[in-house]
């Protein structure tokens, strides 16, 4: 009930260690703790469960084996729905996953090594995933839509001795490389001795002598007996690159410790999980709401988790549910942007439906509109079933502010109120802590918890500088939030050089230096414009020369392949727009909210532009803008 959220919620702030401290005994530790935290956010040096030791994978299944050997751990739903599921059961999953780490260990694998995975939603995903935290490998994930360079400048970043990948993969109707990626990538990565190779569409690929091997032949070579490393609560568990105000994105690292005790206390408390349900979270693994509430959370709870290899419009726009209703679906976790490009065809693709074993929807990843959360709640929930609109970040590496379904309220475009163990707050531009409500401010989070970021890979004071030096003892989220008259968090959306695409985090400096790449580019400036699907757009705007060329058409296209190449098509401008100047301080600082209000065609209230070198760059801006959509 509500009484004891608050209850909850108010131990957690009171006694923060003991509470934790609870929680945690749950778990299995081949050693306990000798204290539950350690540090603060100065350092920034916070240390959670100090010198306990554990492996998270006999957390996620080796205890299980006693009572659940025979559940479903896994549903596997393929991109074709001519072919068959798959249902992994713990024990089967187990066996698996240790066969794997067997593979791992015998191809030169160790405990502290960083293993890049680059694979499609099949289950060999998540079995990789827990094999390298099985032997102590610290998995980095990479997104199967980034591309070659992408994949190159992580693995660099983190020294990858071995990547996991597969031949190819499916994606709704199209059937796509996956390996030849990692080869174009790998002429740039000299730490990689060995690729493993799993196959999924059989084409021919090329394996490169005593580098490349096939798991399938490996497996045959090893037996299921693998008993889990020993790892220390704060060893590096995962690392999981994501983009910032900078150019470079940066690797997020979590520990095995805390984050295992997070995922489990908040996907048990968020989603209200009941023993049996099946549980399905569509977001993909490449991303950290598939680390967490795919693959740990739902693992550590031995829950059933549903993985869908495909797209949501794929054969027809009501493949979702589709899902929902063959696999009787109880828990449905997703995105905004994907319930709004559902919302966008006709309504017979639901109606074709029954969805009357859905007893919980989510949504994560940015803002949902009215609209959205409305549509989802009527047609999806058919009016029963609460919406947790959970808000969370890669860094926090589980859900920080959402409902808890059916315990506390629902409020639509709100997160609502913090998780017990989280205490956010509201600053002001001064750095003060805004107490009262029905206020907006800067979104920080004041005391740690235990799946907090811990460093950026290979770079800590980048770590420190981004999150914990704008305002002295607390952590920077980058979001703009604002509390209701009930103490209610709604999310405004980013506050810094970020744009959320689909759910998906660019840096405006990442999607510049791309286009900069281009010969004929001088200088580019990227802003994010609002877009009813995506949530975000990308617009960008090129200078090239001291004139707007004639062959813009080409040059469009070849920018585009740049960005393609350089990150992946995920993060296309869908805007180009050439101008001769950019509008520039005095002190030669772009001015991007000029830049975003254009984009976004508000130019009715420009704001202040005293201090703009060139007034009369925004009113080329203005015109060329207005000409651009006129062309669109
Ligand atoms: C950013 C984090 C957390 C997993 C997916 C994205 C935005 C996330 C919400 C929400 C409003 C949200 C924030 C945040 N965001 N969830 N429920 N409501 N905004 O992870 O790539 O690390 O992005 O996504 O702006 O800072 P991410």
């Amino acid at each position: 009930s509500f009484e004891e959220y608050k209850n909850s919620y108010k131990q957690s702030v009171n006694d923060p260690e003991g509470f934790w401290s609870d929680i945690a005994s749950t778990f299995q530790w081949k050693k306990k703790w000798d204290h539950v935290l350690q540090g603060d956010f100065k350092q920034p040096q916070v240390k959670w469960f100090v010198n306990g030791k554990l492996n998270i994978t006999e957390n996620c299944l080796d205890r299980h084996l006693e009572k659940r050997s025979k559940q479903t751990a896994i549903i596997w739903e393929p991109n074709h729905p001519r072919d068959q599921p798959i249902h992994l059961t713990y024990a089967e999953l187990h066996e698996k996953v240790c066969k794997y780490a067997n593979v791992l260990k015998e191809n030169g694998a160790k405990k502290g090594d960083r293993i890049c995975i680059y694979m499609p939603m099949i289950p060999e995903i998540t079995i990789a995933v827990l094999a390298c935290a099985r032997i102590g490998a610290i998995h980095s994930v990479v997104f199967a839509g980034f591309s070659a360079q992408a994949i190159a400048d992580r693995i660099n970043d983190a020294s990858c001795s071995m990547v996991i990948t597969t031949d190819g993969m499916y994606r709704g109707p199209k059937k796509l490389p996956v390996k030849d990626t990692i080869d174009s990538a790998l002429e740039t990565c000299h730490s990689v001795k060995k690729v493993l190779v799993v196959q999924r569409t059989a084409h021919p690929i090329k394996m490169e002598e005593g580098r490349d091997v096939w798991v399938h032949e490996e497996i045959e070579k090893v037996t299921s007996d693998c008993p889990a490393e020993e790892m220390d609560a704060e060893d590096m568990l995962f690392i999981l690159y994501t983009s910032g105000s900078t150019g470079k994105p940066k690797g997020v690292v979590h520990t095995c410790g805390g984050y295992m005790v997070y995922a489990e206390y908040s996907f048990r408390n968020v989603f209200q999980y009941e023993d049996r349900d099946v549980y399905w979270c569509s977001a993909d693994v490449g991303w950290i709401t598939g680390h967490t509430y795919l693959i740990y959370g739902p693992l550590l709870s031995g829950a059933t988790t549903l993985m869908f290899e495909g797209v949501p419009t794929y054969p027809d726009a009501g493949r979702f549910w589709k899902v929902v209703d063959k696999h009787q679906v109880n828990i449905f976790y997703t995105a905004p942007t994907a319930i709004r490009s559902l919302m966008a065809s006709d309504l017979s693709f639901v109606r074709n439906y029954k969805l009357n074993s859905l007893k919980v929807l989510g949504t994560v990843g940015e803002p949902i509109n009215e609209e959205a959360w409305y549509w989802y709640f009527e047609h999806i929930g058919k009016k029963k079933c609460p919406i947790v609109d959970t808000w969370w970040q890669t860094e926090t590496g589980g859900a920080m502010i959402s409902p808890l379904a059916n315990i506390t309220e629902n409020k639509p475009t709100f997160a609502t109120y913090p998780l017990p163990g989280i205490q956010p707050v509201l600053l002001d531009k001064n750095g003060d802590e805004i107490k009262e409500n029905e206020k907006e401010g800067y979104l920080c989070i004041k005391f740690p918890w235990p799946s907090m970021i811990r460093t950026t890979y290979g770079d800590h004071e980048r770590c420190r500088k981004t999150y914990f030096s704008s305002y002295k003892g607390y952590y920077f989220t980058g979001d703009g939030a604002k509390r209701d008259r009930d103490g209610m968090y709604r999310i405004i959306g980013r506050i810094d050089d970020v744009i959320n695409v689909s759910g998906h985090r660019f840096g405006t400096a990442e999607i510049e230096n791309a286009i900069d790449e281009h010969p004929e580019i001088i200088e580019s400036a990227v802003v994010g414009y609002p877009h009813e699907i995506k949530g975000q757009g990308i617009y960008a705007y090129v200078i090239c020369g001291d004139h707007v060329p004639e062959d813009r058409g080409r040059i469009r296209e070849e920018i585009i392949a740049m960005v393609d190449e350089q990150i992946g098509k995920i993060a296309r401008p869908e805007k180009i727009q050439f101008v001769e100047n950019l509008p520039k301080t005095r002190s030669g600082k772009i001015m991007r909210r000029i830049l975003r209000k254009v984009a976004e065609g508000n130019t009715s209230n420009l704001g202040d532009t005293t201090t703009l070198l060139e007034p009369k760059v925004v009113e080329d801006i203005i015109q060329g803008a207005v000409k651009l959509e006129s062309a669109v």
